[in-house]
């Protein structure tokens, strides 16, 4: 009778020291897209089988395929990831993840991957996140609130074009947004690899964009940068209304696009307004009497 009851016992802190030891040594991940849970362990096959031969064994974008494609695969060791809804520096939220995967890299070879369901796209972002410690360490960033959008007059794409010009835009991107500003030529991403600006009037009638094809994937973009290339974070300098103005303004440099920001800048003649004069400096306040009542 006592051997059983310690027998049991010593079963019990075999089970229990299992248990702790797989928690703290395995790599198993989650996510967690909605009501979706994805657990990196099923996500394993479906990595080796779909994505191994691009973004490599051990997540480092050094996949068989790799050397013949530009962009290079991302390298998920890094945890650097261009199409965020959170701010420039902060890890993406595993919906940002998701919704890459499913949508793919225009101007790229990462292809959509519409075709695997949905829990097998949740579980490869789960996966995705065992190839960094920064998952486990960091929690994402605040997500950036977008507020919602104004109407696109002839007044918003006019400010939005002072805009890329004060911000220096087309240093980049050029005044016409071709991607062949004065500094175009010169630009490397995080990995030493040329990297060029996006080109809005490219393409035949649609330039997609990597990270999304509506006006708030754009406010996203250069509020919270596209990390790991030169093409920087305006969330500290653009106010949330003169952001739209911008996103207004970028989609006239789309020349063949159907929208209404074409429309509405081509009933205005094709012609933006004059910048308006700075408001004239208030009239200075009378100087302050050097002994104000009560002072003595
Ligand atoms: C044919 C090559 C190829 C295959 C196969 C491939 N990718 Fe990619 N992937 C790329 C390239 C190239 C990029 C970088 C695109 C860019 O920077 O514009 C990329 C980027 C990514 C990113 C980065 C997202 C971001 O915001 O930076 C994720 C996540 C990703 N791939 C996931 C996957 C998953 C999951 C699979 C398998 C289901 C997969 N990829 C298969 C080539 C590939
Ligand atoms: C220092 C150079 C540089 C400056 C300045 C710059 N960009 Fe970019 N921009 C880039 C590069 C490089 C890319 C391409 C990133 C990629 O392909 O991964 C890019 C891409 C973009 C994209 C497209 C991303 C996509 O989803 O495909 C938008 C939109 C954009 N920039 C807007 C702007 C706006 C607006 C400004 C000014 C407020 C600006 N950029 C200033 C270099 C720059």
């Amino acid at each position: 009778m006592r051997t059983k009851i310690f027998q049991g016992m010593f079963v019990a802190i075999g089970v229990a020291f299992l248990a702790a030891a797989s928690l703290c040594g395995a790599q198993e991940m989650e996510s967690h897209i909605g009501s979706l849970t994805g657990h990196s362990n099923d996500g394993t096959k479906l990595y080796k089988r779909y994505c191994f031969y691009c973004h490599g064994q051990y997540g480092d974008g050094a996949g068989e395929n790799a050397a013949w494609i530009e962009p290079k695969p991302r390298d998920f060791t890094a945890a650097t990831f261009k199409c965020r809804s959170t701010t420039t520096g902060f890890l993406p939220t595993d919906e940002d993840l998701y919704k890459s995967i499913a949508r793919g890299f225009s101007n790229s070879n990462m292809p959509p991957w519409a075709p695997l369901s949905n829990q097998n796209r949740a579980d490869l972002v789960a996966y995705i996140k065992t190839f960094s410690p920064r998952w486990k360490t960091e929690k994402p960033a605040e997500v950036l609130v977008v507020p919602s959008e104004p109407p696109v007059n002839i007044e918003s794409i006019s400010h939005g074009h002072e805009l890329f010009e004060k911000l220096e835009c087309w240093k980049c991107h050029g005044q016409e947004g071709r991607g062949d500003g004065p500094s175009a030529s010169t630009l490397t991403d995080s990995k030493d690899q040329p990297i060029r600006p996006y080109n809005f009037a490219g393409g035949a009638n649609d330039s997609r964009f990597k990270c999304g094809s509506e006006n708030a994937d754009i406010y996203k973009i250069f509020m919270t940068g596209v990390d790991g290339t030169p093409m920087p974070s305006f969330g500290d300098v653009i106010k949330p209304n003169d952001a739209w103005d911008l996103v207004h303004f970028l989609r006239t440099l789309q020349v063949n696009r159907k929208s209404k920001e074409n429309e509405v800048l081509k009933a205005a003649g094709g012609k933006l307004l004059p910048e308006k004069p700075a408001p004239p400096a208030p009239e200075a306040p009378a100087a302050p009497d050097a002994k104000a009542p009560g002072s003595r």
